[in-house]
């Protein structure tokens, strides 16, 4: 059953994205019927603008999703974990940002874009991928369905918001104390991040040697393009930037192609903007990316290291806040109105 002007709860409403969520139904001008903002105790008593109302924050229990026909979840895992199931029991269909349930079989995984068609199978569950992979599945994808690609590289230049509004408040503060010459002990992230950046900051697999972030945008990106075999292999990245990731994506195709038959193709794909001019030396960067909904891809070019010709290097930026979490939710979400 198609929703129809649902009443819309968002959980984890104060954070990074679930500010960006309240932003996008409000821009999108989101058909609902009513809108319920929860956190936690913390963020008890404190009022948020959506349509030039005040809206208390609620905080989260299991009893939250009475009446709530769309949840739209963004408050880290365990959250979901906890309080997802309690919100299908309601009969609310939940669409979530963590990465609770995106590799599991009975959950959508879905990128607008690549696989809407997905929605149709879900159980009251939809994943947002993570944003990498939402970021990289969007030029991706036109690529795998014109050619079928062989093999992937990426190498990841990531934002602070991935890491949540404490990141960024963080990457703020310590810019400025290194600015002044004062001393700054992290709290948020494990090291300093003004003017330095440093592997992605979740625990490396000794087995494999991936660190988490780098396990999850492989696996997820098979599982939204459907290319179980593919092999991927990524390196992630934080930088020193507030909400946009870059991504550098080397990518193998069955046969040489023309970077410009490559372009073309991208060029009419949807949700992309090619960036890509060499004599202005522009290409995508993280400023012309962030509080924006396209994926820009530019550096569109043969891999020298394969003189085949069947190795295409490019380089993507996309806003980790909108199309990497809130907009790619709210696009699912106006998926299921239909
Ligand atoms: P709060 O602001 O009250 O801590 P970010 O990703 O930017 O760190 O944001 C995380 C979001 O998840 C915040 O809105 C935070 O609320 C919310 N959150 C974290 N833990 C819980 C919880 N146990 N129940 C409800 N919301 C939570």
């Amino acid at each position: 059953m198609p929703l129809q002007n649902p009443r819309v709860a968002i959980v984890g409403a104060t954070g990074a994205v679930g500010t960006e969520l309240i932003a996008c139904l409000q821009e999108r001008k989101f058909p609902l019927s009513s809108l319920r903002l929860f956190a936690s105790e913390r963020s008890a008593g404190r009022t948020l603008a959506f349509r030039d109302q005040g809206l208390p924050v609620e905080v989260l229990t299991e009893d939250s999703f009475a009446g709530i026909d769309l949840a739209l979840f963004s408050a880290g895992s365990g959250t979901s974990r906890r309080f997802a199931p309690a919100a299908v029991r309601h009969g609310a269909i939940v669409v979530d940002n963590s990465s609770a349930f995106r590799m599991d079989d009975a959950v959508p995984l879905v990128v607008p874009e690549v696989n809407a068609a997905a929605l149709a199978a879900h159980n009251g569950i939809v994943a947002v991928p993570n944003c990498v992979a939402i970021i990289a599945a969007v030029p991706l994808w036109p690529l795998q369905q014109a050619f079928g690609i062989t093999r992937l590289i990426a190498a990841t230049y990531q934002a602070a918001s991935g890491a949540g509004a404490a990141a960024m408040a963080e990457l703020r503060a310590s810019t400025g104390a290194y600015l002044a010459g004062r001393p700054f002990s992290p709290t948020v992230l494990r090291h300093p991040y003004a003017f330095n950046l440093f592997s992605h900051d979740t625990p490396v697999d000794p087995e494999t040697g991936a660190n988490d972030e780098e396990t999850k945008v492989g696996r997820e990106l098979r599982k939204i393009m459907r290319t179980p075999e593919l092999p991927i292999g990524v390196t992630c990245v934080r930088v020193p930037v507030l909400r946009a990731h870059c991504i550098a994506l080397t990518l193998e195709l069955p046969h040489p192609v023309a970077p410009d038959a490559v372009r073309a193709i991208l060029a009419a794909a949807p949700g992309i903007r090619i960036v890509d001019d060499a004599e202005q030396n522009h290409f995508p960067m993280p400023n012309e990316a962030s509080g924006q909904g396209d994926i820009l891809v530019g550096r569109i070019r043969r891999d020298s290291s394969d003189p085949s010709g069947r190795t295409i290097a490019m380089f993507v930026a996309g806003d980790q806040l909108l199309k990497g979490a809130a907009l790619n939710a709210v696009q699912i979400a106006e998926r299921l109105l239909l």
